[in-house]
């Protein structure tokens, strides 16, 4: 039997694909990848941690013939579908590339999905879908988005929801990830974004190693420890255990299920700046600016539905985190 993997040359899905080969069983893994933001130079790496080879075919989950194509020459037992535009300002300039990308070529994946009758998947949402409400944040709690590509996370959930309401055969984890940081501890794979970071890790790392001049802390003004904003950061290690979690108790979970990836802890930016100082030994200049429009002060996860249904919990800390981006940073400075 094989496991798809859509996006598994990305950040995410590589950690996760050498989560899945540690595994002793026999299951063939099988990447789905478009390359779109992603390279094949991290196959190489996979296989030189775990030893192992993976099939990689680069193909476009909106491609239905292609998908279609892959279903038919392997034997696919279950899909974790990663694969999706993730930058939250691009998706408000380009909306129609974010809802095609990532709401249809899920829809057609699905499509292909049941025509073979394939009917177990792990889908990557995200922390984004619970909008403002107030933290710790709960798979209950009402969802609502305020940028498109948090619409299309929230739009691929109700499908999800709607498609297993409609043919019980189905089991579908929607893995709701908080702020994914860190690397592999061998220094191998990381987080590779294309063009200036969005996000906080990346870019403090890119300042540490001196490719960027100064980090800009949006806002110092929140209700917060320090004022700066809080996020539940969650090892890239953890998070690709928790994938393995999920799939391993898919039998547990009839129909589609919510379930927060994250630690329950809060971390400020300037409590990420100065641990990153002290552990790289690096300056890291920083300036703080006005509010980012949108963010929230304080983000972090009710972690306790992924321990009781997954037997999951994330083990490691913020240093080790930040070790762990460091090393591969510092090794990597230019990425892959
Ligand atoms: P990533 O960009 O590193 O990985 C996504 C991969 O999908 C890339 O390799 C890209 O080439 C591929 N891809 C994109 N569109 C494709 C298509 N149409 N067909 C085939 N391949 C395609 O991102 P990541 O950080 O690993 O995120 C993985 C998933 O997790 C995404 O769906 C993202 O929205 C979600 N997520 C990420 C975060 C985060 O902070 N990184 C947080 C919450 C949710
Ligand atoms: C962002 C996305 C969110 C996505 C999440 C995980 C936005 C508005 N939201 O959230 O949809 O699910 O990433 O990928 O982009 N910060 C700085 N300076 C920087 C970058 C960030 O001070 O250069 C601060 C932010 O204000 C925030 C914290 O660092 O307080 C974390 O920011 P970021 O890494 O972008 O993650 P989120 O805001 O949680």
């Amino acid at each position: 039997m094989s496991l798809l993997i859509t996006g598994g040359t990305g950040y995410i899905g590589s950690h996760t694909v050498v989560e899945l080969q540690a595994l002793a069983n026999e299951q063939d893994i099988v990447i789905v990848d478009d390359l779109s933001n992603s390279s094949t130079k991290v196959l190489d790496r996979i296989e030189k941690i775990t030893a192992k080879t993976v099939t990689f075919i680069k193909a476009d989950i909106c491609d239905y013939e292609a998908m279609n194509e892959v279903f038919s020459l392997h034997s696919i037992d279950a899909v974790i579908h990663f694969a999706g535009h993730k930058a939250v300002g691009e998706s408000s300039e380009k909306p129609l590339s974010y809802y095609y990308n990532n709401v249809s070529g899920t829809v057609i994946l699905l499509k292909v999905m049941a025509a073979h009758n394939v009917k177990k998947l792990v889908f990557s949402s995200s922390a984004t879908v619970y909008g403002d409400n107030t933290s710790p944040l709960n798979e209950t709690m009402p969802t609502s988005a305020t940028n498109p590509y948090g619409q299309t996370k929230l739009m691929i959930e109700h499908i999800l929801f709607d498609l297993a309401k409609s043919d019980s055969d189905w089991s579908i984890a929607c893995l709701r990830y908080f702020n994914p940081i860190g690397a592999h501890e061998s220094g191998f794979i990381g987080e590779n974004p294309n063009g200036i970071p969005n996000n906080l890790l990346p870019y403090v790392a890119q300042v540490a190693v001196g490719r960027l001049a100064q980090l800009q802390v949006f806002g110092d003004d929140y209700d917060t420890v320090d004022g700066t904003g809080v996020r539940d950061y969650i090892h890239v290690v953890d998070l690709a255990q928790g994938h393995v979690k999920a799939l391993q108790n898919l039998d547990k979970i009839s129909g589609c299920k919510a379930i927060n990836l994250g630690t329950g802890n809060g971390t400020s930016v300037l409590e990420i700046v100065n641990t990153f100082k002290e552990i790289s030994g690096q300056n890291i200049p920083y300036k703080i600016v006005p509010r980012r429009a949108g963010d929230l002060a304080t983000v972090y996860a009710d972690a306790n539905l992924a321990h009781e249904l997954l037997d999951w919990q994330a083990t490691r800390d913020l240093h080790a985190m930040i070790s762990d981006t460091w090393r591969w940073q510092s090794e990597n400075p230019q990425g892959f």
